[in-house]
Parts: structure tokens; C-alpha cells; sequence
């Protein structure tokens, strides 16, 4: 393990004003987004829709690292030029999607994420084409009696696990456990649960010997469940969300990114703002969004050549705010 190159690849993805686009959707995931706007997902048409995204003019400013799905990681822009490439020349990190989705815990009704078998030789083949981070995705669905013990403490040990590969092969792990906003839950439920999460977490983080200073987090907020009645405003989120982060989250992480995991973007983008405006974190606080960077680009896109224009104006637009937002500067009347 390079402790120095882990280290350097978290400087230049953790710089301020700047944070993480998630554009690693599975070719499934990346259908059903498609489906939503009546284009057929073809690989042809993906390349071209990351492709917009990626050659955005000034996004760099307020973009330091993609996260890549492997068909991305390793298709061609359409003037031959890798995509990876594409995004090292502005100075953007690439990274990739390394786990294999979700199975059943056996003898659970619950998921647990997949992907440790094998998992050293695809990150030495990912390098190859340009991949300096990763990224592994576990959750956890609230109900009265999930997410059980024994599918917080697997997916913290497979996590760790997966943390571990990825830093003995100098590659920066993204560790990602999401609890997941779908529900009627209640805001002090997910804290709950979130602080029972990244405590266990952080327990397989350490037991593994995972370098702290070395990985991103990726976390969800603490925030009521969609469809609660009574969901807790922007500065609640905020406040619940720090209040859980101290008591779990050590100081020698040295970047939290956000995902947005079903908020709207501007939802998504205030919630960041809030946190940075308390400025009382120990850590850099940012974003690492998929659907709230791109929803509006994608609906703008819609498929067609002539949009592209249009998408990359939509997609910088939330890039900027979010850019912002993890320097307290984002007002709403920006939107
Ligand atoms: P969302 O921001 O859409 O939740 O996507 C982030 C991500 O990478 C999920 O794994």
C-alpha cells in the first residue's frame, strides 16, 4: 500500500468547492433512467449521454472526481479518445463502481452488497484504464424491525473487506453505506438506525487496519423518510445529520461526500449548504450526487444530438450549485 498516492488522490478529489459526480448507474439502473425519457438504452446512446456530461465546459471547476461504471471506464468518445482520458485532461479524477449489486442475507428478508471474489484483479485491470477510486455501495431499508444486526455488522465487514483491496492496491475506496429514504419513518428513526450503522462501520474500518486519511465516505443525510407526513425541514436535517456524524465519524476522515439517494436536487443541494453554513465540522463536507446532478440534464438531453447544448447547461447549473454549496455560498434565489 502507497499510503502517499491514497492520500494525494483524496487531496485532489476533496479540494473546496468541488466534490464527486456519480454517473456509475449499472446498464440496468442506466435503462430504467433512459426508459424515463422514452430513449432506448443502447451503448451507443450511453456513451453519448456521459459524454455530454463529461465534456461540459468549466465543469471541472466544481467537479474533482466521476465515478465510472465499467462499460464507461472503458468506452471511447466518439473522436476515439478514451472517456477516462477525457477526464483526466480537465483534470478530473476517474473512479469506478466496483461491487456486484445486491443478494439476499440468507435466511433474511434483507440485502446485502457482493462483489469481494476477484476483486484485487479487477482493480489492477480498472488502473490500467485510468481508475484512481472506487466505490461500494451497501444499504439498509428502515422498517420496525430493519435493518437487522446481522445485516448492519455483514455489510460493514464487507465493506471494510472491499476498503482493504482497494487500498493495498493503491486504490481509494469509497465506502458507501446508504440508509435508504424510502418509508414513512421518522427523522430521529433514521438517526437511529444511521448512528447504529456508522458506528459498526467505522468498528470493521479499524479491525481491517483500512487507512482512514486514505478513503472517502459516502453517507446518506439524516432525514425523515419520503413519505412521512411531517418531514423535518432543511436546518433539522442538518443539524440531526452533524449530531450523528460526531458521535461515529472519526476526524482522520478527511472527506464526507454526500449522496443524494432520492431527494430532489435542490432539496439535495440546501441540505449541503446548511451543514457547511454550521462550519463547525471537523471534515470536508460534499457531494457526490447521481440523480441530483443529473436529473435535470437528463430530462434536458431527452436523446437527441441537438439538446446536448442544453443538458450540459442544465448539469453545470447543478454542478456550480453544489460547488457552492460546500463553501456555504448557495442561496435558494440562485435556483
Ligand atoms: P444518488 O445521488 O442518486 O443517490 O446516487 C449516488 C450513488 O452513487 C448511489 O450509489
Amino acid at each position: 500500500m502507497d499510503a502517499q498516492a491514497l492520500k494525494q488522490t483524496i487531496k485532489e478529489i476533496a479540494t473546496k468547492g468541488k466534490g464527486i459526480l456519480a454517473a456509475d448507474e449499472s446498464t440496468p439502473t442506466m435503462g430504467k433512467r433512459l426508459a424515463g425519457i422514452n430513449v432506448e438504452s443502447t451503448e451507443e446512446k450511453r456513451r453519448d449521454y456521459r459524454q455530454a456530461l463529461f465534456t461540459t465546459s468549466g465543469c471541472e471547476e466544481f467537479i474533482s472526481g466521476v465515478i465510472l461504471f465499467e462499460e464507461t471506464l472503458k468506452q471511447k468518445a466518439r473522436d476515439g479518445t478514451p472517456l477516462s482520458g477525457v477526464l483526466t485532461k480537465k483534470g478530473i479524477v476517474p473512479g469506478i463502481k466496483v461491487d456486484k449489486g445486491l443478494v439476499e442475507l440468507e435466511g433474511t428478508s434483507e440485502k446485502v452488497t457482493q462483489g469481494l471474489e476477484g476483486l484485487g484483479d479487477r482493480l489492477d485491470d480498472y488502473k490500467q484504464h485510468g481508475a484512481r477510486f472506487a466505490k461500494w455501495r451497501a444499504v439498509y431499508s428502515i422498517s420496525d424491525s430493519t435493518p437487522s444486526d446481522a445485516v448492519i455488522k455483514e455489510n460493514a465487514s464487507r465493506l471494510a473487506k472491499y476498503a482493504k483491496v482497494c487500498q493495498e492496491h493503491d486504490v481509494a475506496p469509497i465506502v458507501e453505506p446508504e440508509v435508504l429514504i424510502n418509508g414513512d419513518h421518522s427523522i430521529e428513526r433514521c438517526a437511529e438506525v444511521t448512528e447504529a450503522v456508522l458506528k459498526e462501520v467505522f468498528v470493521a474500518l479499524d479491525k481491517e487496519g483500512v487507512l482512514l486519511e486514505g478513503m472517502i465516505l459516502k453517507p446518506s443525510m439524516v432525514i425523515s423518510g419520503k413519505e412521512n407526513d411531517s418531514r423535518a425541514g432543511v436546518e433539522e436535517v442538518a443539524k440531526q445529520t452533524l449530531e450523528i456524524f460526531k458521535k461515529t465519524i472519526p476526524e482522520s476522515v478527511q472527506t464526507i461526500n454526500f449522496l443524494s439517494g432520492g431527494q430532489t436536487p435542490e432539496e439535495s443541494t440546501a441540505h449541503l449548504q446548511a451543514m457547511n453554513k454550521m462550519d463547525d465540522a471537523p471534515w470536508y463536507l460534499s457531494f457526490s450526487y447521481g440523480r441530483a446532478l443529473q436529473e435535470p440534464a437528463l430530462k434536458a438531453w431527452a436523446g437527441k444530438a441537438e439538446n446536448e447544448k442544453a443538458c450540459q447547461d442544465a448539469f453545470f447549473k447543478r454542478a456550480k450549485l453544489n460547488g457552492l454549496a460546500t463553501k456555504g455560498e448557495y442561496s435558494t434565489d440562485m435556483e
